[in-house]
């Protein structure tokens, strides 16, 4: 047993900026790390194997099943270092809201596997960590496109291709701030994942148009913030709500959410993620404005928000 040494590992949350759920069918999506809230694991001697979490504390070998990704990647990554007899304390915090669209399995499995590696002193490259994190996933989320492991791993926006090597940009709109809300209501991204996999089977015609219009649409996004161009990167983002909501993923609260950002002025708003709940984001073009909209979003019922400036040199 280590006895001096503490690991620790951090992940970020994730904000999809364009092309959720598209994204699982080979369309490109956009997406940044959202280091407004993060997951921090701390791994521990101790004489027995033990989990500490907002959800769970004890013993591990006891851990719910709700927790069984957590579980897995604990596993499978103290195989992957040969450890597996070692017993730890592993204690995650997280300020990243569960279950929200803001990637909070890939932060977690992200932060367990990074905090492992430090506490035994092993480097953890993207090739170990990213198959670790994606067995986690596959547990959690059922049928991933990796974007969540990718963009919470990470420190750089993406344009992401399942499948593709990593393409980074830079997400530099000068004047654009993004406002996050958070509907309060948890997420569905396994269900929303799977539903949409049933329509596609039933109707491949009518669903393949909208996962192509949600392609380009997010290639349009691409090109506004590469021109500099909020107000035709909001229209991307109203355009993709639309069609979101022809694939059924989002719902009553997120449209809401929507419409009030948009009738207070918002370039463009639309859920973030998998939908079904968790959150929404919303365009503009001054802080001052995008206070204006959170205000507003926090009156119609939003949990929380955040504001991100996209004018930074990412
Ligand atoms: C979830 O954050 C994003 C989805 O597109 C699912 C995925 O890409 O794995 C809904």
């Amino acid at each position: 047993m280590n006895k001096e040494k503490i690991g620790h590992g951090l992940a970020t949350g994730k904000i999809i900026l364009m092309g959720e759920h598209s994204v699982v069918y080979g369309e490109p999506a956009i997406a940044f790390p959202f280091k407004e809230t993060y997951i921090s694991t701390k791994v521990e001697p101790e004489t027995v194997m033990t989990l500490d979490c907002h959800y769970y504390s004890g013993d591990f070998s006891n851990i719910p099943q709700q927790l069984k990704s957590v579980k897995e990647v604990i596993t499978q990554t103290l195989i992957a270092l040969h450890k597996e007899t070692t017993t730890l304390k592993i204690t995650i915090t997280s300020t990243i809201p569960a279950e929200r669209g803001m990637g909070s399995s890939a932060a977690a499995a992200v932060s367990i596997v990074r905090g492992l590696f430090d506490y035994f002193d092993v480097p953890c490259p993207p090739e170990a960590l990213l198959p670790l994190v994606t067995r986690a996933e596959k547990i959690a989320h059922g049928n991933p496109s990796g974007i969540d492991t990718a963009a919470t791993s990470g420190n750089k926006p993406l344009f992401f291709i399942k499948g593709h090597p990593l393409e980074t940009f830079p997400m530099n709109v000068s004047n654009a701030y993004l406002i996050v809300a958070d509907t309060g209501i948890k997420g569905q991204t396994r269900a929303a994942v799977s539903d949409v996999a049933h329509l596609f089977e039933e109707n491949k015609q009518k669903i393949s148009k909208h996962i192509t219009e949600l392609g380009r649409l997010t290639r349009v996004a691409k090109q506004a913030i590469l021109a500099d161009d909020a107000h035709t990167l909001g229209n991307a983002m109203n355009q993709a709500q639309e069609q979101l909501q022809a694939l059924t993923v989002s719902n009553h609260r997120l449209d809401e959410l929507v419409k009030t950002a948009r009738e207070n002025g918002a370039l463009g708003a639309k859920l973030t993620g998998g939908g079904r709940g968790g959150c929404m984001i919303a365009l503009t073009d001054s802080n001052e404005h995008a206070r204006k909209i959170a205000t507003a979003l926090e009156k119609s019922g939003a949990v929380a928000t955040w504001i991100q400036p996209l004018g930074v040199k990412n």
